[in-house]
């Protein structure tokens, strides 16, 4: 296909800085699609052939050619040649070549929406979650989040319900996918606030929430978005989040050597 020009183009992060980048799913053409499946390795093609609902192939593929693509913006190299190691719990880290730097990422999918974020060195987690006013009900969350959580949660006004069921959810989501435990970390143990953003642990976890940033955004009205990552000076970070349009993707990972 035709590769179209690059109107954005993106420099390497800093050290301290976060880069995260959402794609809404919709803005994908049906020409894209093999396109970002040719961004992927061979595995990964294996794994999005096996996905029986093809929205969620569409945003395994989606998020997995924009993490790859972000990569090669950071160290060039064809998109499919980046080689991943997963943790105890699952949490996929890059192998690491000499002369390469530091990167750590994390991704997330949901409906309609995937999102990447990247930075040097540190521990960081991303969610998105499509917004389900049927799913956001106060049952639920008395059985999951932590008590801190539910009292504000009581506090807040019925049309103001479901952004801040999801402000919390994402958070905690974000918060685990950054330690790496996935179900492993009882979500009753840490409590997150959003205004202002913060979190506090509990003794069990051995973590320090003044070592922690947390990031918020609104990528469509239908779709929350949190960010957590822990740092040894969180103020000093700086953060670099806005959406991508499929293009855009595209042209980075021509530059970057993709064979499109
Ligand atoms: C891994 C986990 C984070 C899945 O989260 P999810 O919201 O279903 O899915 P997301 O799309 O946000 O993230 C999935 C991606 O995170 C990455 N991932 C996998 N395991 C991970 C882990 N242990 N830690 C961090 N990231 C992980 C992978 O890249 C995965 O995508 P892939 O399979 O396409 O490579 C898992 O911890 C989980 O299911 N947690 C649920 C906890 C819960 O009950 N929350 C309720 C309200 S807070």
């Amino acid at each position: 296909m035709t590769v179209p020009n690059l109107l954005d183009p993106i420099p390497p992060i800093s050290t301290t800085a976060v880069r995260v980048r959402w794609l809404v799913l919709e803005s994908v053409a049906a020409e894209h699609w093999a396109a970002f499946a040719a961004l992927l390795d061979d595995a990964e093609r294996a794994r999005a052939a096996r996905f029986h609902f093809e929205r969620d192939r569409q945003a395994y593929v989606a998020a997995h050619a924009l993490a790859r693509t972000l990569l090669s913006v950071e160290a060039p190299r064809p998109t499919s040649d980046w080689r991943f190691v997963e943790g105890v719990q699952g949490k996929p880290e890059i192998v690491r070549e000499p002369g390469m730097p530091p990167l750590r990422f994390n991704l997330s999918h949901t409906h309609g929406l995937v999102a990447v974020a990247m930075t040097h060195a540190h521990d960081l987690g991303i969610d998105v979650e499509s917004i389900d006013a049927g799913r956001a009900g106060l049952d639920f969350a008395e059985r999951v989040f932590a008590p801190a959580e539910i009292a504000a949660l009581r506090a807040v006004p019925p049309e103001a319900f479901a952004e801040t069921f999801y402000a919390i959810w994402t958070l905690k989501e974000a918060c685990i996918k950054a330690l790496g435990g996935g179900l492993s970390v009882p979500l009753d143990a840490f409590a997150v606030s959003w205004d202002p953003l913060s979190v506090q642990f509990s003794d069990t976890l051995g973590e320090d929430g003044a070592h922690w940033r947390l990031f918020r955004a609104t990528p469509t009205p239908a779709h929350a978005l949190a960010l957590a990552l822990r740092h040894p000076e969180p103020a000093a970070v700086t953060l670099d989040a806005t959406g991508i349009r499929p293009q855009d993707i595209l042209a980075l990972a021509a530059q970057a050597g993709a064979n499109l």
